[in-house]
């Protein structure tokens, strides 16, 4: 049976999760309204990501005969100034995750939650992958600045994602 104080964590970071997903809807939504296609289908399948992320806290407070609960989500932002700052909001965005993530890996150590604790290991290690994806993509932002062109062959790059 898993403890009150690590079902309430869980459930407060499917919360995070699905507001991840939300979040990244609302920057496929700002791209399409740019034309900017590639980058609008980057964000959708991110979006599918978090969804699944949730999911998986979902399935393990089940799995041990917790009880799942959700709360309303945030309202994600709307507008961002160009692409350049929707990905270093992504990246901003997964380094706060990552400290949420590091946060449940110490409850569960110090409830002495063995099982919460290998189940997370998956997210330490999904996070790594996060936010280095959002890093490269920031990196490279950097180099190309505001030049149209630039910003094409990103979005020709980023439609790739599978
Ligand atoms: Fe679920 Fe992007 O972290």
């Amino acid at each position: 049976m898993i403890k009150e104080t690590i079902q309430k964590a869980f459930n407060e970071q499917i919360k995070k999760e699905l507001d991840s997903a939300y979040l990244y809807l609302s920057m496929a939504a700002y791209f399409d309204s740019q034309n900017l296609e590639g980058m609008s289908h980057w964000m959708k399948v991110q979006a599918k990501e978090e969804f699944k992320h949730a999911m998986k806290f979902y399935e393990h407070i089940n799995e041990r005969g917790g009880r799942v609960e959700l709360f309303g989500l945030e309202k994600p932002v709307k507008e961002w100034k160009d692409p350049f700052e929707v990905f270093k909001h992504v990246y901003e965005h997964e380094q706060k995750v990552t400290a949420s993530i590091n946060n449940l890996v110490e409850l569960a150590e110090r409830e002495n939650d063995r099982a919460a604790y290998v189940f997370l290991q998956w997210f330490v290690n999904e996070q790594i992958e996060e936010e280095a994806n959002a890093s490269k993509i920031v990196q490279t932002f950097e180099k190309i600045k505001d030049s149209p062109v630039g910003i094409i062959m990103m979005d020709r790059e980023l439609a790739k994602r599978e």
